[in-house]
């Protein structure tokens, strides 16, 4: 037993597979996701290739979290962002931004700096600019159509994130 076992402090990355035969699977998640306190202060990065379900994931999530009216994919405007009476949301989509340098001009660092909500699809494209995110949910299509997904909780926000799911570590990545 180590000085953070006694102490209880979580051991980081914790990671975890999961499997999502549907949509319907998606939005269970999402649901669930929504209802942890701390989703209102996480930065939440969201892997994987076109068609994933990246987009699907983030809409379920907003639709549980309050959000009205169309949720359209950022991948033209970069970001949409939403007000709600007692939550800030952003969902960023780096799919086509391709010059780090306007970073800062597009007001990103400031939205990063903001409490609230992030997603973003597409980080790969912003490594460097944004923080560690809290959690990285990494999406991959199988050959009968559903999704495996892993997990990884980065930060001690992720963490709370994950063992409000109910979800306990698998492993932890070295
Ligand atoms: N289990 C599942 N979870 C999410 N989407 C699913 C699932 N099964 C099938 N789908 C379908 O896969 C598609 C995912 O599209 P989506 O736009 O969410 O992908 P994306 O990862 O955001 O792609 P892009 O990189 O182009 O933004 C949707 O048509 C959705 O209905
Ligand atoms: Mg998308």
């Amino acid at each position: 037993m180590t000085a953070a076992d006694l102490t209880g402090a979580v051991h980081l990355p914790i990671v975890k597979t999961l499997h999502w035969p549907d949509e319907a699977a998606t939005a269970r998640f999402a649901l669930a996701l929504a209802a942890q306190p701390q989703v209102r202060l996480a930065y939440i990065e969201l892997q994987g290739d076109l068609g994933a379900g990246k987009t699907t994931l983030v809409r379920h999530l907003l639709r549980a979290l309050g959000v009205q009216g169309r949720i359209k994919s950022p991948t033209y405007a970069v970001v949409e962002p939403y007000e709600l009476h007692d939550l800030n949301i952003w969902h960023f989509d780096f799919y086509r931004f391709s010059d780090p340098r306007e970073w800062i001009e597009a007001g990103f660092r400031d939205i990063f700096a903001s409490p609230g909500l992030k997603l973003a699809e597409w980080p790969e494209n912003v490594a460097g600019c944004v923080p560690k995110a809290d959690l990285v949910v990494q999406l991959g299509v199988t050959e009968d159509e559903s999704r495996q997904v892993t997990l990884t909780a980065h930060t001690a926000v992720g963490a709370a994130l994950l063992s409000g799911l109910g979800i306990t570590s698998e492993h932890n990545a070295p």
